[in-house]
């Protein structure tokens, strides 16, 4: 069930420079410039969206040097989303295959499998996201985007039940799975509502 997001990511090293010449009407921006742009545009629109997340994400992968419009950064981001959730996915099946006894409280267990799950049903609706912007079905990809950021969410959630005794051994990667969703959702709701620049 992990091939098909692999496929995509491959996929999508293509895609954003087919993107840009769907939209010969998109001012010419370099790099760097409508990433910062668009970075603190979304930083303005929201209280929790990272500016300095999203710059430093955005200008993490080649790929994103060739990207000239929003479109295209909106795919990296969710590219990034994907891979990301994918090696989290990996991450949490390792601590729960370990049987290291200092490692994982049984409580922390129940929370990790249900991250597990959150997080296999995420990337499958990531993928629908990602079909979404392609067919630029923004308002879509909003509602899809919005449904995957429940997951890091809820899975920190559980362990909060237990403030003060157990930690999240998964913080990280909640907090990085949800503000790359958050960029691709609010590069959404720019394209949605005609928000430009
Ligand atoms: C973008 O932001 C980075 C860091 O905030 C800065 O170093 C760089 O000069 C900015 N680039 C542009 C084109 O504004
Ligand atoms: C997730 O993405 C962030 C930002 O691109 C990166 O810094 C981090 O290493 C990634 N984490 C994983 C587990 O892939
Ligand atoms: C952990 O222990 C169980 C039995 O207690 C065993 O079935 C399983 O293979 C072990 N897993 C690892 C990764 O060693």
């Amino acid at each position: 069930m992990f091939q098909t997001p692999f496929f995509i990511i491959l996929f999508l090293l293509v895609i954003p420079h087919q993107t840009a010449q769907h939209y010969p009407n998109s001012k010419f921006i370099s790099s760097p410039e409508i990433i910062n742009q668009t970075c603190a545009k979304c930083a303005e629109l929201s209280d929790v969206f990272s500016y300095d997340f999203c710059a430093a994400s955005l200008q993490t992968i080649p790929v994103s040097h060739a990207t000239t419009n929003r479109q295209g950064l909106a795919l990296v981001a969710m590219e990034l989303a994907l891979a990301n959730a994918t090696t989290t996915v990996l991450t949490i099946k390792e601590m729960l295959n370990t049987n290291d006894s200092t490692s994982l409280d049984p409580f922390s267990s129940i929370c990790l499998k249900d991250c597990l799950e959150l997080y296999s049903d995420g990337i499958a609706t990531l993928v629908d996201a990602v079909g979404a912007f392609m067919s630029q079905k923004y308002e879509t990809a909003g509602v899809l985007l919005s449904a995957v950021m429940e997951a890091p969410v809820t899975c920190e959630e559980g362990f909060e039940e237990m403030k003060g005794q157990v930690e999240s051994p998964v913080v990280k990667e909640n907090y990085d799975l949800f503000q790359l969703c958050d960029i691709a959702l609010c590069i959404a709701r720019l394209l949605s509502s005609h928000w430009w620049v």
